[in-house]
């Protein structure tokens, strides 16, 4: 009996997943939603009749019930990385010259053109080809598991027709139509608006209940596949691959035999997005060859073989009513334009950056100007032009600020730059502007010190230095007697700051506010010489030696590592019980490392959970299906046609007295 339900259950699993298929990724339903819901009933009813038969691919399984209190952060086998920007056809032309360069070619490079389309990119797992987990892409290492809000985008397979363990990459949005509606319903029920689909799709996939996901009206567009059991030897191949399992790809890429077809392939777009039923907001473009990919490799945050190209950012004319100079953490004073509020590409600006004086002496930009200012994305709105005809006739250039607005001493401009310097390091602006970089997001994430907190500690004397943070119990009867300051928020200030503590050495290094450091070179550095002390002790060659760091680098860690007061800081701050070396992880039993295993067939001595478990725990992996590139077929009583298989391709056949062995020798 049970046998001719199970097979009904899966005959009805198979209709379900083909009509979703067709309904959601293909867009071409073949059958009414009446049918399809006539089919999800009887399938829910017999799955109610015979709980044991669930599974979590099955297509009622999508909305889960229960709420995520805290999402668990997830660790990425492979980094998620992001794409430099470019912004014309000359910057095209100089990528696809470093590509050549690093190639050491002449010829055409074959790339593959996608649209860059406005969502939050994620990565799907699924293990011999059901959906298994799903995660944000975070800081590229570590992002949050969201596998059941993930579950419910309905143009995600849960279960593919293939053994494969893989993972998938891509993006998803909200299309401009459902956006539109739920901000329309959500107006009606007087809930706030989102800006825009980007901020809707990242709200969404945040959110604690699965049931609330499901009613959002999200999509993806898969643009990566990724597994060790399958290699391949172009990204067309890859999104083919893609179309072919069942996933959504975008449709409109292109295989483009050289840079010009490219360049074109930008302009056609940059017109017709408009057109398109979703946000995007560039190209990205992609070597095709994979064994070229490789070849080029990536710097820290991004691969050297792919790039994107933004769309020209939309602009709007403001009036800038007046020039100001801000003094940053490493001395820099920039001229910022404080403008007449405007509204622009979802939110509103009053501030723009202007660069150096250089850039306001070029343009000639002037205090009462009518400004065209642009926003690329999320970048800082920048000031790009100006509108002479608008001009006041009494109007005047702008004078270079020759002492710093903040601390009044005389201002520098080196040689060779176009920047202006405070030198004083004792400027409170500097010195704030340092300790709001130390407890930011992605340094010591120190929540409750904010800029206006920094702002009001720096000027109450409370805090001089990044290090003092870790005195600032010392003022804690000071602090209760602040205005706005309750005894919680005290708390959970010095909550966080003790937390802080336990932030790891890559993070502290890149709080420490080095010139040139940012967090993935922080990382490098970290990784590299695995503490501060030895760092301190290496030569700039030494330095040099890492991928990505030159002279300008590893000049500006020496220069800082061998300056009195930044050691006197780093003292503090490591008697103040911060991380200076990185963590040793404890050695696991290796002995199997780099090997990969296939089981086939009953196992006698043990189930195959627990062969597969000790697999792992000896640094193994074991995997579904044989290839030449498996290191052992382990085989029990019946064995399927993978015996055959590993046979064929000459893999090393263990029977499971021979396995034992292996995983006993000591
Ligand atoms: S490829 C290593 N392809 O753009 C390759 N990204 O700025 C990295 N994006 O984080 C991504 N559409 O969120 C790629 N067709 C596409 C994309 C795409 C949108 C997003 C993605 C990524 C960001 C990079």
């Amino acid at each position: 009996m049970s046998e001719s339900v199970s097979e009904k259950i899966n005959e009805l699993r198979e209709r379900l997943r083909t009509h979703n298929y067709k309904y959601y990724v293909l867009a071409e339903p073949s059958i009414s939603d009446y049918e399809y819901d006539k089919l999800l009933n009887e399938l829910i009813e017999l799955e109610n009749e015979h709980p044991e038969l669930i599974t979590p691919d099955s297509p009622t399984q999508r909305v889960g019930s229960d709420l995520t209190k805290e999402f668990k952060s997830f660790q990425h086998k492979y980094q998620m990385l992001s794409l430099a920007n470019t912004y014309s056809e000359d910057e095209l032309l100089a990528f696809d010259k470093r590509v050549k360069n690093g190639l050491n070619t002449d010829e055409d490079i074959e790339y593959v053109a996608e649209l860059k389309i406005d969502g939050v990119s994620i990565s799907i797992h699924y293990r011999n080809g059901v959906f298994f987990k799903a995660a944000t892409r975070g800081d590229g290492r570590v992002g949050e598991d969201i596998t059941n809000n993930i579950k419910t985008i309905r143009s995600i397979p849960l279960k593919v027709n293939t053994d494969l363990t893989f993972e998938v990459r891509g993006e998803v949005f909200m299309p401009l139509d459902g956006f539109s509606r739920m901000n329309e319903e959500r107006a009606l029920s007087g809930e706030k608006l989102f800006v825009n689909p980007r901020n809707a799709t990242a709200g969404s996939i945040k959110l604690q209940d699965p049931k609330i996901v499901a009613t959002r009206p999200l999509d993806i567009f898969t643009y990566y596949f990724l597994s060790e059991e399958r290699e391949l030897k172009s990204q067309s191949e890859g999104l083919e691959l893609l179309r072919k399992l069942g996933f959504k790809i975008n449709p409109d890429y292109s295989v483009c035999s050289n840079i010009s077809e490219v360049i074109d392939f930008c302009d056609k777009w940059d017109q017709k997005r408009a057109e398109l039923p979703y946000e995007t907001d560039g190209i990205v473009v992609k070597v095709n060859l994979v064994k070229y990919q490789k070849a080029l490799g990536n710097t820290a945050k991004s691969p050297k073989w792919a790039v994107a190209y933004k769309f020209s950012a939309k602009q709007a004319v403001t009036k800038l009513k007046k020039i100001t100079w801000q003094v940053g953490r490493t001395g820099i004073v920039t001229p910022v334009a404080e403008l007449e509020p405007i509204f622009l590409a979802g939110s509103t600006i009053s501030r723009a950056t202007l660069h150096n004086v250089d850039e306001i002496k070029r343009k000639d930009i002037r205090e009462g100007d009518f400004v065209m200012i642009e926003k690329g994305g999320d970048v800082i709105p920048k000031v790009v032009g100006v509108d002479l005809s608008k001009r006041d006739t009494d109007s005047v250039p702008v004078e270079t600020p020759s002492e710093c607005p903040v601390c009044h001493s005389k201002l520098v401009k080196p040689e060779n730059e176009v920047a202006i310097y405070c030198e004083n390091s004792k400027c409170s602006a500097q010195i704030k502007g340092r300790i709001i970089h130390f407890a930011s997001k992605g340094a010591m994430d120190i929540e409750g010190l904010g800029e206006a907190i920094i702002d009001q500690f720096v000027d109450l004397g409370y805090l001089n230095s990044y290090a003092d943070i870790y005195s600032l119990f010392d003022y804690e009867s000071e602090l209760k007697s602040l205005e706005g300051f309750g005894e919680k928020s005290i708390e959970k200030l010095f909550a966080s700051i003790e937390h802080s503590k336990t932030q790891p050495f890559h993070r502290v290094l890149f709080a420490l506010g080095i010139r040139f450091v940012g967090s993935g070179v922080a990382r490098k550095l970290a990784d590299g010489f695995g503490s501060i002390d030895r760092l301190m002790s290496s030569t700039s060659e030494e330095l040099e030696k890492l991928d990505e760091i030159g002279t300008r680098i590893s000049n500006s860690v020496i220069r800082f590592l061998n300056d009195p007061i930044n050691l006197d800081l780093i003292n503090r701050l490591k008697e103040a019980g911060l991380k200076f070396e990185t963590e040793k992880l404890p050695q696991v039993d290796k002995k199997l490392s780099g090997n990969t295993f296939v089981l086939t067939g009953t196992l006698e001595k043990m189930t195959r959970k627990e062969a597969e478990e000790k697999i792992i725990s000896m640094g193994g992996k074991p995997t579904s299906s044989v290839s030449k590139k498996t290191s052992y077929v382990v085989v029990g009583e019946n064995p399927g046609s993978k015996l055959e298989k590993a046979e064929k391709l000459g893999v090393k056949i263990l029977t499971e007295d021979e396995f034992i062995k292996l995983i006993n020798l000591d």
